[in-house]
């Protein structure tokens, strides 16, 4: 196959650069896919900041993807060319979305329905996948309030807490939420986006710029109004952030951080840590990317909201350093690869 465009990383920590790349071709269990559009996460900023998670340079980032199935490798069943699919991908292991074509395990692709545009679909696998593991999971891996994501458990008369609901992983920890029929469910985040929030299932929005922090447990309790706070999702996961969700739980309750720090255990109350690459393509992952389909069948989860960005791939730089820079609120970056000139 001839070559792509691809946003190339040349060496740890050096600068983005768009090059012509390699179109690989499928292996057995693979399904090569043409990228249509691919979402932007803070972990990219990270990974070329920090260098991490990546050993072989030149590197792909990037990790949500929509697109086509181009070529069906050997023994795929299920799969056609020209199928319309999202999922996340794995750049530790050479296979970032910041190209025009992928590869994927054909197990881990997700399909989507007509009414689903590429751009939308892909805002959602790892801001749904890092909601659905830390909330859904078994422990350790996750607080296990439903491992099996069918969505037969029923917590209503329990108040669940979201802090930084308007991240795009705490949008999808709050609608996860509200599919489990927690009442209250209370966020923290910027006033704008009360309505928004409150559609997704909010229903009490605390705004951050008025309230510290370190006020979030009495208000979170006082809203909750006497309803056990037996789940606490930190989707923004600094130290403060993370003291805050594990001490507004009740006896019993579980927090759920996604971002360094020590596990705790202490007063029948638990704080544990997450991480959606070292799991979302194990056995849970494959249960939570199917349901994950299901329920794009069934139109019941809402995308995050998203911005375009402009020129293809290159676009990705300037995006990634917005992120960096704390520019973006409440939407998910998009870039359409196939717009590479
Ligand atoms: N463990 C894992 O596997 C995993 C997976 C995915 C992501 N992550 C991490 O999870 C974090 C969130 O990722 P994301 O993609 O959801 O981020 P994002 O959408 O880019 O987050 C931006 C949002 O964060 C909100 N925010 C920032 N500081 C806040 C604070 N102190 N309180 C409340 N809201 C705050 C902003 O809210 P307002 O506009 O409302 O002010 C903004 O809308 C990142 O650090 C990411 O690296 C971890």
């Amino acid at each position: 196959m001839p070559d792509q465009k691809a946003l190339l990383l040349p060496q740890k920590q050096g600068q983005f650069v768009v090059d012509n790349w390699p179109i690989p071709s499928p292996g057995h269990g693979e399904v090569l896919i043409k990228v249509q559009a691919t979402a932007l996460n803070p972990v990219d900023w990270k990974m070329r900041k920090v260098g991490f998670l990546i050993d072989k340079y030149p590197a792909v980032f990037g990790w949500d993807f929509s697109g086509d199935v181009e070529v069906v490798g050997e023994g795929v069943e299920g799969f056609e060319k020209g199928d319309r699919v999202t999922g996340m991908s794995y750049p530790a292991r050479g296979n970032g979305t910041f190209q025009q074509y992928i590869l994927m395990p054909a197990r881990l692709v997700v399909k989507i329905p007509p009414s689903l545009n590429y751009v939308d679909a892909a805002s959602m696998p790892v801001g749904y996948g890092t909601a659905a593991l830390g909330l859904l999971a078994a422990p350790p891996l996750g607080a296990g309030l439903n491992p099996s994501c069918d969505f037969s458990v029923n917590h209503a008369g329990e108040a669940a807490f979201v802090f930084g609901g308007s991240s795009s992983v705490g949008q999808f920890a709050i609608q996860i939420l509200r599919k489990m029929k927690y009442s209250p469910i209370i966020t923290y985040a910027s006033a704008r986006h009360t309505e928004f929030l409150k559609s997704l299932g909010a229903t009490h929005v605390i705004d951050r710029a008025a309230t510290p922090t370190s006020s979030v447990p009495d208000t979170v309790r006082a809203l909750a109004g006497g309803a056990a706070i037996n789940i606490a999702y930190d989707a923004i996961s600094e130290p403060d952030t993370q003291e805050a969700c594990f001490s507004l739980l009740s006896q019993g309750g579980v927090a759920v951080a996604i971002q360094g720090g020590e596990d705790k255990d202490v007063g029948g109350r638990k704080l544990i840590h997450i991480v959606l690459e070292a799991h979302g393509d194990g056995e849970f992952g494959e249960g939570m990317w199917k349901s994950l389909g299901r329920q794009l069948e069934e139109g019941v989860i809402v995308p995050n909201r998203t911005e375009i960005l402009p020129n293809g791939l290159a676009g990705i730089i300037d995006g990634l350093k917005r992120m960096e820079d704390n520019g973006v609120s409440g939407v998910k970056l998009v870039a359409l690869p196939q717009e590479t000139s």
